[in-house]
């Protein structure tokens, strides 16, 4: 016995190191490691997502005169001249492209998703793309200089937020937003200029009238991504310089969601609700068939790994027993 006991005791220390280590890496897994490269400069970083938006308004330049020359490989989006040229309007305000918001509706192009892609190439490679180096046509470098397309790549690197999980695809609303902080963000930071109800400032957007309570309805994503970056030409306070995170620009959205809409805006006159992969959210209630099917599953495979790691604590309490029992003879 008392043999049996020394041979087993290292394999049990590690096997409880391993489950340890099993339950640690779960947490680790959630972050993402920093960047290898030097550290960008936040005001590179706030260009860039300005370029991103509207690179002639970013640069205050004149657009370049007829459409973008990729511009005529879809006929789904019939936008044209000064739009064609603009990154959000190819690649979607949620840098999904054909992946996400503009998968569907009137901004429908079928161009590619750049968020899984940009955080695996380097600056350089994103740059030579944005030269024309795999696509004679994807070619901007006679518009934007190289600090330009620096600072595009690195914004495109290093800063998108991926808000899938918390936009729900069919009704546009913010999903798990806290309200009463959303509130308090706005009336502290937003309320001065676009007042309380949200309309203190007008947009006037492809031709309709629309506050920022219609924004948030209409296009959640373009609220986001101008709430945390701006908006070229104003001075506008920025969530990414006031330190928020991406909870909180959501959370804003949500407080926005709620404010009157006014007179003019039409629902899906415009943004046709998309269609993107049924994303299932843990624990929500199942929107459709395949979705509960999905969300059955994850809650199976957890109870699964719970079970798994409960008798692994059973066995090494088990063999804990076993070692006492032992040296007591
Ligand atoms: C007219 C539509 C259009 C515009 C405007 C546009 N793109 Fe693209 N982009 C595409 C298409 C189509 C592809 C894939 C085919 C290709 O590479 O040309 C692409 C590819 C890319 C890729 C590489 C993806 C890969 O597969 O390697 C990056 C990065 C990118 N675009 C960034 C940008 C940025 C930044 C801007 C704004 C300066 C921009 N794009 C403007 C249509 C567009
Ligand atoms: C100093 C005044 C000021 C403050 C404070 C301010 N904004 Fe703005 N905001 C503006 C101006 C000016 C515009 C541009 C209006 C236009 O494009 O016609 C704008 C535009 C926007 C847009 C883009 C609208 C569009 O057409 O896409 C959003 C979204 C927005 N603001 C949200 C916010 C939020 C959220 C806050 C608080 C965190 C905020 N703003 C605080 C002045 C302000």
């Amino acid at each position: 016995m008392r043999r049996l006991v020394k041979f087993a005791t290292p394999f049990l220390l590690l096997a409880g190191l391993a489950l340890l280590a099993a339950a640690g890496s779960v947490q680790a897994q959630e972050q993402t490691p920093p960047p290898e490269e030097q550290i960008p400069a936040d005001e590179d970083i706030v260009q860039g997502a300005l370029l991103y938006d509207s690179w002639f308004a970013a640069l205050g330049v004149l657009p370049p005169e007829g459409n973008m020359p990729v511009w005529s490989r879809q006929s789904t989006n019939t936008r044209s001249g000064p739009d064609s040229w603009r990154c959000a309007e190819c690649h979607g305000w949620d840098y999904r492209g054909a992946q996400g918001a503009y998968g569907a509706g009137s901004h429908y192009t079928g161009f590619p998703d750049l968020m899984p892609l940009a955080a695996s190439l380097s600056i350089d490679e994103i740059v030579a793309h944005l030269q024309g180096a795999n696509d004679p046509a994807h070619d901007f470098s006679g518009y934007l200089d190289d600090q330009a397309l620096v600072q595009l790549a690195t914004f495109l690197k290093y800063s998108l937020i991926d808000d899938t999980l918390y936009i729900n695809p069919v009704s546009l609303q913010v999903i798990g937003g806290d309200m009463d902080h959303g509130q308090a963000l706005y009336e502290s930071t937003c309320a001065a200029c676009h007042a309380d109800d949200g309309k203190g400032i007008l947009f006037r957007t492809e031709g309709v009238n629309e506050y920022l309570g219609s924004l948030a309805l209409r296009d959640p994503w373009r609220f986001l991504h101008r709430t945390r970056f701006g908006t070229a030409g104003t001075s506008m306070p920025i969530g990414y310089a006031l330190g928020w995170t991406p909870a909180d620009g959501r959370d804003i959205l949500a407080y926005a969601q709620t404010l009157p809409t006014g007179g003019e805006i039409v629902l899906g006159e415009q943004f046709a609700p998309p269609a993107p992969e049924p994303m299932p959210v843990p624990g929500g209630p199942a929107e459709n068939f395949l979705e509960g099917v999905l969300t059955g599953i994850g809650v199976f495979a957890a109870a699964l790994s719970y079970a798994i790691l409960f008798l692994g604590g059973f066995l090494v309490l088990g063999f804990l027993v076993v070692i006492l029992l032992g040296r007591r003879k």
